[in-house]
C-alpha cells in the first residue's frame, strides 16, 4: 500500500501538479480526410482554445509536386495545429517537414494508421507498422531537418494478429529514434477486405494496449484514440494515458468541444453561444469566401452538426444541405439555416428533440 504523504510532501505535490503545464496533447481533434480542413479547424478553434487540431492527411507527393497553397494554407487562429503527412521516403518527408515549418505548423504527424488500398499501394499508412526501422529512419530524417515535434499516429496491430510485442517493438524502435509522442488508435488495421470506414468500426477496440504502452514507455506521451464519444470518457481515460484524440464524435457534435477548456484544461473562459458562433463564422466567410470558392460549402459542412440534439436541428441541417439555399444566401447561409430552425430567439439546451445526425 502507498504511504500517505506528509504535510510538506503534500504541499509540494500540490504545487508540482498545479504548476506543471498540462501536456499539449491532452485533448486533440483527429485528422479526418475531407472533414478537418482549414475551415473546420477554424470553427473548432472558436469552441476550444486548447484542443490540438490536425490537418487531413497530405501526402509528400502532393506537397512536393502539387499546389502547396491548396494543401498547406491555414488560418493563424488555428494554432496549435499539426500537419499530418503520408509518406515513407525519409528524404521526401524531411523536405516536407522543412516546408511545413516554413508554413508555420506546430507539429508534424506521420500517418501509420490509414488502411486504405490506395495508401497501401503508395507503401505508407498502416502497412508501415510492418517496417519499424523504415519509420524510424523517416522520423529521424524529419527530426534532423526541423525543430518541430515529430509524432506518429498508428494502430495496435496489422490484420488479426493480436501480439502486444508487435506494437511494443514498433513504439520502442521509434522511441529510440527520438519520437516522444504516439497517437494510438486502439484497433488493428485489417489490410484486406475492409473499407477504411469498416476499419474504424469492425476491428475490436482494445484500449488496454494503450494503457500498457504507457506503462512500458512512461517517458513517452501516449494519446489514445478510437471511439471516444464524450468528455466523461475522455476524463476517465486521462487517468491512464496522457492525451485523448476525438474524431467522429467531435465532428458530428462539435458542441462537445465547448466544454473541453473548462473540463480538461481548467480554463473557465466564456465560450461563445451557438448564435455568436454563427455570427463569427459568417464574418469569417465574408472575409475568406471572395478568394476561396469552396469556403462557404466547406464551412457549412463542418457546422452541420452544431444543433445536434436540439430543437430545429433537422431544419438547420436541411438548409445547409440545400444548393438553393447557398445560391440564394451566399455567405448568409449559416444565418439562414439558424433562422430556418426557428432560432429567432435564444433557446436553451433543454429544448431538445430526438434528431440523429
Ligand atoms: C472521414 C474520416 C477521415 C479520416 N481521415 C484520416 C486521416 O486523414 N488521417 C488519419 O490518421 N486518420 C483519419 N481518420 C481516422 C481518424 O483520425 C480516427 O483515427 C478514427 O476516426 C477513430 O477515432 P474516432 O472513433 O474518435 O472517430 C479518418 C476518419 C474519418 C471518419
Amino acid at each position: 500500500m502507498e504511504k500517505p504523504l506528509t504535510v510538506p510532501e503534500a504541499i509540494v505535490a500540490f504545487f508540482v501538479k498545479t504548476m506543471t503545464p498540462l501536456n499539449p496533447w491532452r485533448f486533440c481533434v483527429a485528422p479526418m480526410l475531407d472533414w478537418t480542413d482549414k475551415h473546420c479547424r477554424y470553427f473548432h478553434r472558436q469552441l476550444s482554445r486548447h484542443a490540438r487540431l490536425y490537418t487531413e492527411m497530405v501526402t509528400t507527393g502532393a506537397i512536393i509536386f502539387g499546389d502547396q497553397h491548396r494543401h498547406l494554407d491555414f488560418n493563424r487562429e488555428e494554432h496549435p495545429v499539426a500537419l499530418q503527412l503520408g509518406g515513407s521516403d525519409p528524404a521526401d518527408l524531411a523536405r516536407c517537414a522543412k516546408i511545413a515549418k516554413e508554413w508555420g505548423y506546430d507539429e508534424i504527424n506521420l500517418n501509420c494508421g490509414c488502411p486504405s488500398e490506395r495508401v497501401q499501394r503508395g507503401s505508407f499508412g498502416a502497412c508501415l507498422m510492418n517496417e519499424p526501422e523504415l519509420v524510424a529512419d523517416c522520423c529521424k530524417a524529419m527530426l534532423d531537418a526541423v525543430d518541430l515535434d515529430i509524432t506518429v499516429k498508428h494502430r495496435i496491430g496489422i490484420d488479426k494478429v493480436q501480439d502486444y510485442g508487435f506494437v511494443q517493438h514498433f513504439v520502442g524502435t521509434l522511441f529510440d529514434a527520438g519520437v516522444r509522442t504516439f497517437i494510438v488508435h486502439t484497433r488493428n488495421a485489417w489490410l484486406k477486405g475492409l473499407s477504411p470506414k469498416e476499419n474504424r468500426e469492425v476491428p475490436p477496440l482494445r484500449r488496454e494496449v494503450a494503457f500498457r504502452l504507457k506503462e512500458d514507455f512512461p517517458q513517452a506521451t501516449i494519446v489514445i484514440n478510437g471511439q471516444v464519444e464524450d468528455l466523461a470518457t475522455a476524463e476517465t481515460l486521462l487517468e491512464k494515458v496522457d492525451g485523448v484524440m476525438m474524431g467522429r464524435a467531435a465532428y458530428k457534435n462539435p458542441w462537445v468541444l465547448s466544454e473541453v477548456d473548462a473540463r480538461l484544461f481548467g480554463d473557465e473562459h466564456r465560450v461563445p453561444t451557438r448564435e455568436e458562433l454563427i455570427d463569427s463564422m459568417t464574418l469569417y466567410l465574408e472575409r475568406v469566401a471572395p478568394t476561396d470558392v469552396h469556403a462557404t460549402r466547406a464551412t457549412a459542412k463542418a457546422m452541420i452538426g452544431l444543433l445536434t440534439g436540439l430543437a430545429g436541428a433537422r431544419f438547420y441541417r436541411r438548409t445547409l444541405s440545400d444548393p438553393a439555399a447557398f445560391a440564394a444566401t451566399g455567405t448568409g447561409v449559416l444565418k439562414a439555416a439558424l433562422a430556418s430552425a426557428g432560432w429567432a430567439e435564444r433557446l436553451t439546451d433543454d429544448r431538445r428533440d430526438d434528431d440523429e445526425f
